[in-house]
């Protein structure tokens, strides 16, 4: 801490302010989220952002915007609707949380985001960076954003060794953004530093020659920009052998399963699988015993279309596909249905099942 406390005594802070945000002012990209300070818009975006990259978010959010143009619209809205606004984006606790914490300003808050820094942190799924992303940018109120993409940025201008891949050190850039922050324009302040992250002060080959902030880094005048930030690996990931099939009844629709309420891809809709063990078993065995044990599915499996990998921030899903044919009358319930092929729209499948049906599919065109 000794040593940050000195980098940014090195700092002229009023100056580099004023070339941060006359830099932002000037270069900033037009982003949908850029139109109006409304903090429901700007809370949406964060959200989106926050393990998405822009060009992959700005569709979403727009159409999100539409179909849940207000707190109101969003918290009365149908949980599967919700999820097949995020269909394809991930990590889809994220929008289930957020329904949450809008459904508690809708009753809380008289359907008004709190502008204060306790209220906000309390919301399900709105941590310190969302918390202070909405305060600072919808609220115009001095408080850190601090992400990945900011710690990159100050562990540069203010030449900071500490490992950003442990949690407590975004409390040290906290502190620093704390005492950097212009107190006229936090939002433009906190947006800049975003804004450097992605266009200027990128993870690998910085374009330090076009940085606005260059006669204020640190990092830059001992040499350095390119070691930091310093980010030790995060553990291994791990590898989960499934098989999934397309199962067909006499009338060609497709049997959908929904998946439970908790746990990864809460309440989306997948296509049948299981989790395939070491066995003496040949795999075509193994999967029709594993749908009648696990399922209480009789399926006479045809043939494989392909193998999947999908990959998770913590486990990477191996999955062989197969196609097949209902051997019994399907009773549909809340987490069975068989659906046609243009059903399949109403439904949120994760990205892996939208994999599968694009073999399916490529197949049919050999
Ligand atoms: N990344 C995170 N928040 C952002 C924002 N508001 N604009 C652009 N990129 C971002």
């Amino acid at each position: 801490m000794l040593i940050e406390q000195e980098n940014i005594e090195n700092i002229n802070i009023n100056a580099f302010q004023n070339d941060l945000i006359t830099w932002f002012k000037n270069e900033q990209r037009n982003l949908p989220w850029r139109k109006d300070q409304d903090p429901y818009k700007v809370w949406v975006s964060e959200i989106m952002l926050q393990q998405t990259r822009v060009d992959t978010v700005i569709p979403y959010f727009n159409r999100f915007i539409e179909w849940f143009p207000t707190i109101e619209d969003l918290a009365e809205a149908e949980e599967d609707k919700v999820l097949k606004a995020w269909e394809g984006l991930g990590y889809y606790s994220r929008v289930r949380n957020l329904q949450s914490a809008v459904k508690e300003v809708k009753e809380k808050y008289n359907g008004e985001v709190p502008s204060s820094p306790e209220e906000i942190a309390r919301l399900k799924g709105v941590g310190p960076y969302t918390a202070g992303a909405i305060l600072s940018i919808a609220y115009g109120i001095p408080e850190p954003a601090v992400d990945g993409n900011v710690m990159r940025v100050l562990s540069r201008i203010l030449s900071i060794w500490d490992d950003i891949a442990k949690p407590a050190t975004r409390k040290v850039f906290e502190k620093a953004v704390r005492t950097l922050i212009s107190h006229e324009d936090p939002s433009a302040f906190n947006q800049a530093l975003m804004e450097l992250g992605a266009l200027i002060c990128t993870p690998t080959s910085p374009s330090c020659l076009l940085c606005p902030v260059r006669e204020h880094c640190q990092g830059f005048y001992e040499g350095v920009q390119n070691e930091l930030p310093i980010k030790t690996k995060k553990t291994k990931t791990r590898d989960v052998q499934l098989a999934a099939a397309i199962v067909f009844d006499e009338s060609g629709k497709i049997l959908i399963h929904k998946r439970p309420e908790s746990g990864l891809l809460a309440n989306l809709w997948e296509l049948p699988s299981v989790e395939l063990h070491h066995s003496m078993q040949n795999e075509r065995e193994q999967v029709i015993d594993l749908f009648n044990q696990n399922h209480n599915i009789k399926i006479n499996l045809e043939k494989i279309i392909g193998q999947i990998e999908h990959v998770f921030s913590h486990l990477i899903w191996n999955i062989s596909v197969y196609t097949g044919k209902i051997a019994f009358t399907l009773q549909e319930s809340e987490e069975w249905k068989l659906v046609t092929f243009e059903e399949l729209e109403e439904f949120a499948f994760p990205v892996s099942s939208q994999k599968m049906f694009r073999l399916y599919q490529e197949q049919l065109e050999e």
